[in-house]
């Protein structure tokens, strides 16, 4: 943990100081309040501790050098995106929102940061082979069904260098309820949303109805994970579960 509280502080503190001034004066004040709803909730989730400590964890596993190159999939307005690029790492960041790119740029150019917005698929990245020497991603993959989290990880490997490492976070639990765990997280979770009120209460019935019909997020098991990753062409794959419902998993391409 020595590397992540020397190598992240400066880059944290730049943030923090960013985020509370330059952001505010530059673009927060005149542009929050047209901010689209989907990207305010991004980003009052990734400005959250949960976030920010899921931040830190995969920038521990991912070991990112000044120099390097990255991909962020799945970047929203840019909470490892916008940490890499403090770092020195020529960071791309990927979102299939056009809007959650164009507020990652804001918040780049407020920072005085480089960040490479792309709008695109997880599942077909737009990029050529072997140019990443690392890929991440927090909270993107549950949004794609079973096989379009397997063409985004042959997608991962595809563009990663040989030797080059993919470190993801997200919601590591099976809606089928197959374990103690399982049934823990989706209590927790449930009961979270319906002590909010009505408000809560629409977001369980819309989240029930979509999962019915097969539209809504797709949350997959550690194990799931560890298997897709292996079968996708990785080595050296290992998914640690979290105290909450995520997990983070690392693995390389082999050399
Ligand atoms: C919960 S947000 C997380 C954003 C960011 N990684 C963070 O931690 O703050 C999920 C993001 O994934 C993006 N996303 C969902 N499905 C995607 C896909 N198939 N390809 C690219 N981006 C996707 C969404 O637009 C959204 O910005």
């Amino acid at each position: 943990m020595k590397w992540l509280s020397r190598d992240l502080y400066l880059p944290r503190r730049l943030l923090r100081n960013a985020a509370s001034m330059a952001v505010g004066e530059r673009i927060g004040a005149a542009s929050t309040p047209t901010l689209p709803k989907k990207v305010a909730a991004v980003e009052a989730l990734s400005e959250g501790p949960a976030f920010q400590r899921l931040r830190d964890l995969i920038l521990a596993q991912a070991k990112p050098v000044a120099g390097e190159r990255a991909l962020d999939i799945g970047a929203g307005t840019g909470l490892l995106a916008l940490a890499l690029a403090g770092l020195g790492v020529e960071t791309v960041a990927l979102d299939r929102e056009p809007a959650m790119v164009r507020r990652l740029a804001e918040k780049a150019a407020a920072l005085g940061l480089t960040v490479e917005g792309v709008v695109g698929d997880a599942a077909a990245l737009p990029f050529p082979d072997r140019s990443f020497d690392l890929v991440v991603s927090n909270y993107c993959y549950h949004h794609l069904p079973a096989a379009g989290k397997e063409k985004a990880l042959r997608e991962a490997l595809r563009v990663l260098r040989p030797g080059g490492r993919l470190v993801f976070a997200d919601m590591m639990f099976s809606l089928r309820l197959a374990s103690g765990r399982d049934r823990r997280v989706v209590r927790r979770i449930v009961g979270k949303l319906l002590r909010k009120g009505p408000a809560g209460w629409l977001r369980v019935a819309r989240n029930v109805a979509r999962t019915a019909l097969g539209r809504g997020e797709e949350p997959a098991p550690p194990a799931w994970w560890e298997r897709a990753l292996l079968a996708a062409g990785f080595e050296a794959a290992t998914v640690e579960v979290l105290a909450h419902d995520g997990g983070i998993a690392s693995a390389r391409r082999p050399a």
